[in-house]
């Protein structure tokens, strides 16, 4: 990070000072996310000393743009090449091409759509019994009792290592933390993990390895060559860091959107094909990574602003997300948005979210088995939110489930 004075000097390229991972931000985020795409093209936001984008075509052509916008800098806050850095990189997500182009390749294999097919039967038979459950009590959390009840069995017996369930969710709290400030939230995050931090370097390991997972055929792929010696290990925690609690966000969003318009609930019930759609225009209302960060290999034009080299670039996903000019009526929710592939809450580019096709079969197993079962979903409290840095997503979401008759 660069001081704020030096970095904005000669340019006309607007400051806030608003704080984006504060706590009334994170509760609230449209506010900021209007004021960050009314400001400019792009903004500096003096408390971090970095720049951000928040309109939706900027957004785009920044991630597209590998070249100028190294990701190899660390996708969070800070550089993760620098002192101070608080987390090791991804080996994925954090390294430019030509060296993120094998392995993604690597990578696309281990989860090809065949492989993932094979994983369908056990996610419906999850879904169905979680929905058993869920329906004889009637009145549950959504957010702990279904979602995350469901991706914590379906998604981690896919993955295949051994570490207790509870601890995933934990960790993966903490990762999303560390993608941002050194803050209260983080602090308190990194308290709450140091008794299980063993654990977590453990699970990784080839000796975790639950036979017939993505585990373990990372370990075979690195066996073969595809991955450089020694690093299978960190691939399988890319996938442990990155598909857990992105997934439960992303259906817990979408069981919250359903939950508040029942007429779009309707509109599944009538055509459960739907329910890819209902996940998508989800997160593209509430884009559970909310910002995903970028480097500048150079000094850079972008839309008329000169960018200083060296410098991190904050890509606010959901703020890109709820673009009026790019989404017409941004903030409803509608099961006819055909956003796949439009919306940004996957990334885009060379980066964009490998685990895709996961999250949207999760999705697809457990909402098809709710539709399918389910009447009405009321509403019975407020819906509210987990404050985590870099993740936006629900910490409990009260309702009743009503059955349809049998
Ligand atoms: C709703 C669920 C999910 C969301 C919102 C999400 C979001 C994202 C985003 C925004 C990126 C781009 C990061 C960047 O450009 O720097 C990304 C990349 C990635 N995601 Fe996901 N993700 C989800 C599910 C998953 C799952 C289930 C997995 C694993 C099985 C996964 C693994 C990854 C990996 C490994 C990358 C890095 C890809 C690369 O750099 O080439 N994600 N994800």
């Amino acid at each position: 990070m660069q001081n704020a004075d030096t970095a904005i000097l000669d340019s006309d390229i607007p400051v806030l000072d608003i704080d984006p991972y504060a706590e009334e931000v994170m509760r609230d985020p449209e506010p900021f996310h209007h004021q960050l795409r009314e400001a400019g093209p792009v903004v500096f936001l003096s408390k971090y000393g970095v720049y951000a984008v928040g309109r939706y075509d900027v957004t785009h052509k920044v991630l597209h743009d590998h070249v100028h916008f190294l990701s190899s800098g660390g996708i969070g806050l800070t550089d993760i090449r620098k002192p101070g850095a608080l987390r090791a990189p991804s080996p994925i997500s954090e390294v430019d091409p030509p060296q993120h182009t094998q392995v993604r390749a690597a990578l696309t294999k281990v989860i090809s759509p065949v492989v993932l097919r094979q994983w369908k039967t056990s996610f419906t038979e999850e879904a169905g019994r979680v929905v058993d459950r869920c329906l004889e009590k009637g009145q549950v959390d959504a957010v702990t009792e279904t979602v995350q009840e469901f991706v914590l069995n379906a998604f981690t017996g896919a993955l295949g290592v051994k570490m207790p369930k509870a601890n995933f969710l934990d960790l993966g709290e903490m990762n999303f933390n560390q993608m941002g400030p050194d803050n209260e939230i983080y602090r308190r995050s990194m308290e709450r993990v140091a008794p299980i931090l063993d654990d977590y370097q453990r699970a990784f390991q080839r000796e975790s390895v639950i036979p017939g997972g993505f585990a373990e055929k990372i370990f075979e792929a690195e066996d073969r060559g595809e991955f450089a010696p020694g690093t299978g290990g960190v691939q399988v925690r890319s996938f442990l860091r990155a598909g857990v609690d992105t997934t439960i966000a992303g259906i817990g969003e979408t069981l919250k959107h359903l939950a508040q318009n029942p007429a779009e609930w309707e509109k599944l019930k009538a055509n459960p094909g739907k329910v890819k759609a209902a996940f998508d225009e989800a997160i593209r209302l509430g884009s559970p990574a909310r910002v995903i960060y970028r480097v500048t290999s150079g000094e850079v034009d972008l839309e008329g602003c000169r960018l200083r080299d060296d410098m991190k670039v904050g890509c606010f996903l959901g703020a890109a997300n709820r673009d009026p000019q790019k989404f017409p009526d941004p903030d409803r929710f509608s099961v006819d948005r055909e956003t796949a592939g439009v919306h940004v809450a996957l990334g885009t580019g060379v980066h964009n979210c490998i685990g895709q096709n996961i999250a949207r079969l999760e999705a697809e197993c457990i909402l098809g088995e709710l539709v399918r079962r389910v009447d009405r979903i009321e509403l019975t409290g407020e819906p509210v939110y987990r404050m985590v840095n870099a993740l936006r997503t629900l910490e409990s979401l009260p309702v009743r489930l009503v059955a349809k008759a049998a």
